[in-house]
């Protein structure tokens, strides 16, 4: 299935399992059952959340749940090289070697009960990444049917065009929010328009809920203004701003919190006007735009 056609607010899961709420496989069948419901088809995974747990978890809760596999769109990422008892590594580090690649993209498709990742991502740029080397095994990855579009996440727009000499760039998985705009600013999104390359936002509403400072102070006040202008949430309103933005940021959500997941479904039908999405951002940066 092309990009284009999956959801537009992506269901992240990392906070599903042993990272954060210690859902159990019924939880986890049920929770899967009505994020599909709300609409949100996407699942964003990484091998490493829950400590190389959670995909494994919720392959389970995805058997159990009786839905067919074309009824999800799976994102999983690979890379990073954890420090945690399943692994016996002594360093954090990156790897992407071909061997690598290919073996923690087969271990993924193990533990999520699947034959095919819909997009597999490259988690963080590597310094000593070498990307005719990831050519490789993605190509073999892609070949066998494995994964069927590969992306990467967090990496800088030249970071990109390294890898994109030699396998198609599908997304972007980057850090984006009303507390973190810099994608904005710094020709990522721009970048990624001109390629054609899919952006997805994590930790999607910033630090509104996390920090109480001057500028979640700032940005509560005009959510709270436009919150009864819209009839919306606070975070459907985060979300809607991403939403805005003419690159189409496919924002990942982290709650595991069904209300919060049929919220956050709803926000694509809420339209900014131009003036409130300078009015976040203004209350953002602390100053009016130049
Ligand atoms: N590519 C990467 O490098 C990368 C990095 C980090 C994360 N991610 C992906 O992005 C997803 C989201 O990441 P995130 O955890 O940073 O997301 P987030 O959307 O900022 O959620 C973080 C937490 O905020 C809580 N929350 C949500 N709405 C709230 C509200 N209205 N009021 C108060 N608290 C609220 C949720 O708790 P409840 O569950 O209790 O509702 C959730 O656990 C992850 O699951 C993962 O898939 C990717």
């Amino acid at each position: 299935m092309p990009i284009e056609h999956f959801s537009r607010i992506i269901s992240g899961v990392m906070t599903w399992g042993e990272w954060g709420k210690n859902l159990n496989t019924k939880e986890v069948a049920q929770l899967i059952s009505h994020t599909v419901d709300q609409g949100i088809t996407t699942i964003d995974h990484a091998d490493i959340y829950g400590n190389y747990t959670t995909e494994a978890l919720f392959g389970g809760g995805f058997k159990a749940s009786s839905l067919n596999r074309n009824a999800i769109q799976i994102i999983t990422k690979c890379g990073i090289q954890h420090l945690c008892p399943n692994r016996d590594n002594k360093v954090k580090h990156y790897n992407y070697s071909k061997d690598y690649i290919i073996w923690s993209a087969e271990k993924s498709l193990k533990n999520l009960q699947t034959d095919y990742i819909d997009l597999l991502l490259l988690h963080r740029p590597s310094p000593l990444m070498n990307p005719a080397e990831i050519a490789e095994a993605v190509q073999k990855l892609l070949k066998d049917g494995k994964i069927l579009h590969v992306g990467v996440s967090n990496f800088t727009p030249p970071q990109t065009d390294l890898l994109k000499k030699h396998i198609p760039i599908a997304a972007n998985q980057v850090e984006c929010s009303i507390t973190h705009t810099q994608p904005m600013f710094d020709g990522s999104l721009d970048h990624m328009i001109s390629n054609n390359i899919a952006p997805m936002s994590w930790s999607s509403l910033g630090s509104v809920y996390k920090k109480d400072d001057e500028r979640t102070r700032r940005i509560t006040r005009v959510l709270d203004t436009l919150s009864k202008k819209y009839s919306a949430t606070t975070d459907q309103l985060l979300l809607a701003w991403l939403l805005k933005h003419p690159a189409k940021i496919r924002p990942v959500i982290g709650t595991a919190t069904p209300e919060r997941i049929s919220l956050a479904a709803k926000s694509v039908d809420i339209n900014l006007e131009l003036e409130d999405w300078f009015m976040l951002l203004e209350a953002s940066e602390g100053h009016p735009v130049a």
